[in-house]
């Protein structure tokens, strides 16, 4: 299987995986043969790519440690939270909304606990207008994995979850015209964007069952290392280490997931962002943490190397993620089998969409 653009589909082309629109309702179940009617349907609900199975990528699988059913659910379960409080005359966070919060979380420590897999790769499953939910919960199952990575205890991890499905809450009480804004936000509603994680940290204060831990990754996930960060403008070590994952996370995610496919950035590219990043306002450790974690090319990418010919990612490399085994393609079908480990002089320049 592999990931396609919608601008690339044709008719007869066979999902690999199920599809949800903006209120995780089955769109288009798996195996289903794309019509011209379906493809239609699809970009109507502004699902920017899906999963297809064709002779290119026949056979090859990846597998993430975290299954496409918990992640929609996780995804839902956010919704409905933000939903609810946005909609309730008092917006404080009550005990049911921690009780769902905490499920999810307990559901994914099992899962990134009991995989022996780590690395997770972002699934594109919904619609575009899921942003926030979608980058929630993406935000805290790759913030958990990182967790996990640097050896935190399981309840540390916990309470990073937590903290991290509800990071951006505070977002509910800006309004929509803002958040939605394309064009540059003016410098009025650029200041009223960045109270958001006050607005969240006061809507959780009076929730007992909210460790301080959480709060403080609600608080405090914009800040950065050189202070230039909000709204305290802390420096250094007075970032906590659970904000300060959460916070590379947060970044991550944003910088791959961009909201329009056109200018959603592969995660290699992504990381090479952030990676200057560390150099003053993100935490180089952490990043380290991150690259162990995040799939930067799941099997079924396919990509140009470094002396112009496209190959398939067949099987990722755990231990050296920029060197998998490819097949190469020649005439749109499938040649010669390469492990990059053992061509050291030759590597990816760069993912291709197709
Ligand atoms: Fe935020």
């Amino acid at each position: 299987m592999r990931l396609k653009s919608i601008e690339h589909l044709k008719a007869g082309d066979l999902l690999a995986k199920p599809v949800y629109d903006d209120k995780c309702q089955l769109l288009l179940s798996k195996d289903a043969v794309l019509t011209e009617s379906y493809i239609r349907r699809l970009e109507q609900s502004n699902i920017q790519c899906v999963y297809v199975e064709d002779e290119l990528s026949h056979g090859i699988e990846f597998e993430s440690v975290v299954s496409d059913e918990l992640k929609i659910r996780s995804v839902n379960t956010v919704k409905q939270v933000f939903k609810s409080l946005s909609e309730r005359k008092s917006s404080m966070y009550t005990v049911k909304d921690y009780e769902a919060i905490k499920g999810v979380v307990d559901a994914l420590m099992d899962e990134i606990f009991s995989h022996r897999n780590t690395l997770y790769c972002m699934t594109e499953l919904m619609g575009t207008d899921m942003y926030t939910y979608h980058h929630s919960a993406e935000v805290a199952i790759l913030s958990m994995l990182v967790a996990k990575s640097m050896g935190l205890n399981n309840a540390f991890v916990h309470k990073i979850g937590v903290g991290a499905l509800l990071h951006d809450i505070g977002k509910m009480k800006i309004p929509g015209e803002i958040l939605n804004k394309t064009g540059e936000l003016t410098e009025q509603e650029s200041e009223l964007l960045k109270t958001h994680p006050q607005l969240g940290y006061n809507m959780l204060k009076e929730s007992a069952n909210i460790s301080p831990i959480s709060r403080q990754i609600v608080l405090l996930h914009h800040e950065k290392l050189n202070g230039v960060g909000y709204p305290l403008g802390l420096k250094n070590q007075d970032i906590p280490v659970h904000v300060r994952v959460v916070t590379m996370c947060d970044i991550f995610n944003a910088v791959t997931s961009n909201r329009s496919y056109k200018n959603r950035m592969n995660a290699d590219m992504a990381l090479e962002i952030l990676r200057v990043e560390t150099v003053y306002e993100l935490d180089r450790e952490i990043y380290h943490h991150l690259l162990k974690v995040a799939n930067i090319y799941p099997a079924g990418t396919l990509v140009e190397l470094s002396d112009g010919r496209l190959a398939i990612v067949v099987k990722e490399n755990h231990e050296a993620q920029t060197r998998p085994i490819l097949q190469i393609i020649k005439n749109n079908q499938r040649d010669e089998s390469i492990n990059l480990m053992d061509h050291l002089t030759l590597f990816i320049t760069r993912t291709i969409d197709f």
